[in-house]
């Protein structure tokens, strides 16, 4: 991370685990585990849709925030087996990732959602962690930047100025999500000063230079001191290690060698 504005920011992705049960003893733990670190990061947990409301109420009084994992562009209406921005909202939501790479790949979410999403929780006053991020095929035939600069300027489509500032960017490449392979911090850092440089291109240094670009994929305790030490990383979105409250804590406590 630079020297600049830029808090850095931690998400737990739970992904469809947890039970309501499991999530608020999950929340509890992580909660206490999180206690000291708060102010000097910004931490976010997206349990799935049917423990938000539990994990809420643990983590009321915490500094701790909360995110959906997706959302309907709509208000309302007859859209079965959706949430909206306002019921996110309404459950204490702060945050909501948009167009992780299981919605674009296994539900066929093209940009066009995800913009549309992006301004629905903009417009309820939430804030979207916009993820992108190329599969191993595209890595390996070398189209990485296309893929990821169609990725960021179909996802972000009219997303003014202010509502850039508000907005995170998850660079996830979907080779590294759940495989154990992290991308090294170089390759890491080499997308990340290239998504910083179309935003720079669209919003101007000034702005681009405050927008937080997370990485995600296999984030482990271990590999967290380098990543972070990248000047264009913020952050991590965590799936797998945000399950132990134990991991994410030093995760989230990478420049303290995991005390928190
Ligand atoms: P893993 O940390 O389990 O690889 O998942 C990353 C992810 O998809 C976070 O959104």
């Amino acid at each position: 991370m630079s020297d600049t504005v830029r808090k850095p920011i931690i998400g737990g992705n739970w992904k469809m685990h947890k039970t309501v049960t499991e999530a608020r003893s999950l929340a509890l733990q992580t909660k206490h585990a999180l206690v000291n670190v708060a102010d000097r990061i910004e931490v976010v947990v997206c349990p799935p849709f049917g423990a938000l409301g539990a994990v809420g109420e643990v983590l009321k009084g915490s500094k701790i925030f909360l995110g959906g994992q997706n959302c309907h562009w709509e208000e309302k209406g007859a859209f079965t087996g959706e949430i909206s921005a306002p019921m996110l909202r309404d459950l204490g939501c702060r945050y909501c990732i948009v167009g992780h790479s299981e919605r674009r790949h296994k539900f066929g979410e093209p940009d066009e959602w995800v913009c549309r999403k992006a301004h629905a929780l903009h417009l309820h006053g939430l804030a979207p962690i916009v993820c992108i991020g190329e599969t191993l095929e595209e890595r390996e035939s070398g189209t990485t930047k296309d893929v990821v600069r169609g990725q960021i300027l179909g996802s972000l489509k009219d997303v003014s100025t202010e509502q850039m500032l508000k907005t995170v960017i998850a660079y996830e490449p979907v080779w590294a999500i759940g495989t154990g392979k992290t991308a090294t911090p170089d390759e890491a850092q080499e997308v990340h000063a290239f998504i910083r440089n179309i935003l720079i291109d669209v919003y101007g240094l000034e702005v681009a230079l405050r927008i937080r670009i997370q990485y995600g994929g296999s984030v482990k305790p271990e590999s967290m001191v380098e990543l972070m030490a990248q000047p264009d990383i913020d952050g991590a979105l965590v799936g797998g290690a945000s399950l132990e409250a134990s991991s994410f804590a030093k995760i989230v406590s990478f420049d303290t060698g995991g005390e928190s």
